[in-house]
């Protein structure tokens, strides 16, 4: 059995979380869970960091819940079960609320719980081939704590579909749907991924965590409140260090300080 989870710094800037439980095609269970919990805050804390790759060691992406686990919790007082799905709960939500934008590196499968770490990517990546869904009715169990990310990400209709069927569809539906947004030959997968880092480093550390933020929100809110919120958003941006070195910048023909000599 190796770690069941590893952190790498592919390149400067850049920190990998790699799901390393590969005998189990990833799945996780409450040990991993709480690593990947640890690992996205203290990530998003890092100022050394500007973007988390998550990748799954082997075969697959990720199975999903590891389903010894979950069928463990039989033997759980009904507080210690609750306690459980809020850990399980809380990891999706570490990934999603993460201040630094995170580019899943998908192949092989990402099923139930693993469709959901897809959902809580900014940028997914997947290899042809490879197989998602949200399997968990035909277990007898639900999409529980994965439901609001999906569809949130997806919309109801397509959220409605799988949820309902359970079945496994290829990376070219989840494309169409937008649970991924590009997908190549396995072969091809890390420098796609590369190319996504490329685009992403070149943005203002800042401006990256405030973005993600506003394309989470914004379609969430009434409109009058949403642009209340945006106004001071971009008034405080342009005025920042951040936006007037961007800014001056372009004007000048030279590279923002934050790109570390790479172009746009
Ligand atoms: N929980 C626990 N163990 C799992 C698992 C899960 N979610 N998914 C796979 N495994 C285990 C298998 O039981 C098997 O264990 P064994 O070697 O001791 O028999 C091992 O991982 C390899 O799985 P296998 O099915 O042989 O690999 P594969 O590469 O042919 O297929 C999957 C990979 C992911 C397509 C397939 O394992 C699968 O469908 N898993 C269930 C996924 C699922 O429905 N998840 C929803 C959870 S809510």
């Amino acid at each position: 059995m190796t770690a069941p989870l590893r952190l790498e710094r592919p390149r400067p800037g850049v920190a990998r979380v790699v799901l390393d439980r590969p005998e189990l095609r990833n799945a996780f269970d409450d040990v991993l869970v709480a690593k990947l919990t640890d690992a996205f805050a203290a990530l998003g804390a890092d100022p050394s960091v500007r973007a988390v790759v998550l990748a799954g060691e082997g075969k697959s992406f990720c199975a999903g819940a590891d389903l010894a686990w979950m069928k463990r919790v039989v033997s759980y007082a009904p507080e210690e079960n609750q306690r459980d799905a809020s850990a399980l709960a809380a990891m999706f939500l570490a990934v999603d609320s993460c201040p630094k934008p995170v580019v899943g590196r998908v192949q092989g499968a990402a099923l139930g719980g693993g469709a959901g770490l897809v959902a809580v990517c900014d940028v997914a990546v997947a290899a042809e081939g490879t197989l998602l869904g949200t399997t968990e009715v035909r277990l007898g169990i639900v999409p529980g704590v994965i439901s609001p990310f999906v569809v949130r990400k997806v919309g109801e209709s397509h959220a409605r579909r799988w949820f309902l069927t359970g079945e496994r569809f290829d990376a070219a539906e989840a494309l169409r749907a937008g649970l991924v947004h590009s997908v190549v030959p396995e072969g091809e997968l890390d420098a796609e991924v590369d190319r996504v880092l490329d685009a992403l480093l070149l943005g203002g550390p800042e401006a990256l965590a405030v973005s993600k933020g506003l394309a989470q929100r914004m379609g969430r809110v009434p409109l009058g409140e949403a642009l209340m919120e945006a106004t001071g958003v971009i008034a405080a941006r342009r005025a920042s260090a951040e936006g007037q070195e961007g800014m001056r910048a372009f004007l000048e023909r030279r590279r923002a300080s934050w790109t570390g000599g790479r172009g746009s």
